[in-house]
């Protein structure tokens, strides 16, 4: 069977070509299509950088409109699928109902399921971008008994996504600006990551020649564990451990460092990056600002910013490369702005929705793409034979 290298979680294996996203862990850089993420973060919106991860360049003014214009089009759910929510019990977490109603998409567009027609794969782009928003925002909706509003297509993507999620009728929704403006960004700094655990999810079921949706569902599966998406929900339940025992920061990197069984520190360590992670730089800026902004003075942020300083001095950190990732300070921002920890992962599932379009895409597109088949190395018994039940 030839020669076969044992790479356990796929260290120093590339499984593909990509011409998406850049990454040196080693310098702490990021750039989606050669754009650094912190010029995107500040002069691109969420759709823009979107559209350059899924078509390449950054859009025009008019490619914009177009691709707005489309989406737009697209957010409302089929009645029979909103149907679905009641189905789930309400204290289902709303990754599983996101994973589940878009895995029910591929029932609802038989006519767009091929990988290799173009329109289709257009077609199911589209009605994903502007789909799943919907869908995450009834899963909240579903967790806390409020009714269901109707998408309002007169917003944007991420204005639509808030009303949906916060508005109550019959009051009419009015966004704050600064929330809006936080949210969008956020989303840009998840968009992609290239080969992480999600996203080669989404390449390895589709090399199965397997539709879109069916292979974003299993990304949002793989991107619902703790180690991954799950980590900013995960944050929030560590600093809220820490200031129910009183705070003391040091006691918890000590029972991190004596490695207590599944004590570790949520939201630090990353397997490319061995420097600061230029998302969690970023997001750590505009914490400060967001919470500020929206008149939130969380004590959790001085818990996590001590802890922060107190791992970046310590050896255990240190000699380890282990820094603040970008789910280290995301969850604070999210609950400033009113959403529970459940929905976290979620609002990191919406985010990275284009990177694994784009991802998908690419893979559909390249020639050298093949079925993904890992290799083993069988470590158990050699040949043995059969004895009859009453034997054994
Ligand atoms: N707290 C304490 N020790 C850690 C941590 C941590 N957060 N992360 C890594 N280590 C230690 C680990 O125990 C190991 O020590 P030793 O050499 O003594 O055995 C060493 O650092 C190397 O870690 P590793 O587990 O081999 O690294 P990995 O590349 O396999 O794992 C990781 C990367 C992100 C899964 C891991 O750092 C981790 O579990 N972090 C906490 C969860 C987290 O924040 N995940 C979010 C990742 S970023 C965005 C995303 O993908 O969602």
């Amino acid at each position: 069977t030839g020669h076969v290298t044992l790479d356990v979680g796929f260290v120093n294996t590339a499984a593909c070509s990509s011409a998406i996203t850049y990454i040196d862990g080693d310098a702490g850089v990021l750039r989606y299509r050669g754009y650094p993420i912190d010029e995107l973060a500040e002069h691109a919106s969420f759709l823009e950088t979107s559209y350059l991860l899924i078509y390449g360049e950054l859009p025009t003014q008019d490619e914009l409109a177009a691709f707005d214009e489309r989406i737009r089009r697209h957010t409302l759910l089929h009645e029979d699928l909103t149907g679905f929510f009641s189905g789930f019990p309400r204290d289902a977490h709303p990754m599983a109902v996101l994973s589940s109603a878009v895995s029910a998409l591929s029932t609802f567009y038989q006519d767009s399921l091929d990988p290799f027609d173009p329109e289709q794969v257009e077609i199911s782009t589209v009605r994903l971008l502007a789909k799943v928003p919907t869908i995450a925002a009834y899963a909240y909706k579903k967790s806390i008994g409020q009714p269901f509003l109707y998408p309002d297509n007169r917003l944007d993507l991420t204005e639509n996504f808030l009303r949906l999620t916060f508005g109550v009728p019959p009051e009419p929704y009015e966004p704050d600006p600064a929330m809006v403006r936080a949210l969008d960004m956020l989303f840009v700094l998840h968009a992609d990551h290239e080969q992480n655990c999600s996203t080669s999810t989404v390449r390895l079921v589709g090399s199965s020649n397997a539709n879109m949706f069916a292979s974003v569902s299993a990304g949002i599966n793989a991107l619902f564990g703790p180690l991954h998406g799950g980590a900013n929900e995960a944050v929030l339940q560590m600093l809220g451990r820490i200031q129910a025992e009183g705070g003391d920061v040091d006691a918890f990197v000590r029972r991190v460092k004596d490695k207590e069984p599944g004590v570790k520190l949520m939201g630090f360590g990353h397997r490319v990056y061995k420097n600061y992670d230029p998302r969690a730089a970023i997001v750590k800026r505009t914490a400060d600002e967001v919470l500020g902004k929206l008149g939130a003075q969380d004590q959790l942020l001085d818990i996590a910013m001590r802890l922060e300083e107190v791992a970046l001095a310590d050896d255990y950190f240190v000699s380890r490369k282990l820094y603040p990732n970008v789910d280290f300070y995301t969850g604070l921002i999210y609950k400033a702005m009113g959403f529970p920890p459940k929905m976290f992962t979620v609002l990191f599932a919406l985010g990275r929705l284009p990177g694994w379009i784009a991802q998908w895409r690419e893979m559909i597109n390249d020639p050298a793409t093949k079925i993904g088949r890992p290799r083993q190395v069988y470590v158990g018994e050699t040949e043995r034979h059969v004895t009859a039940i009453g034997e054994r």
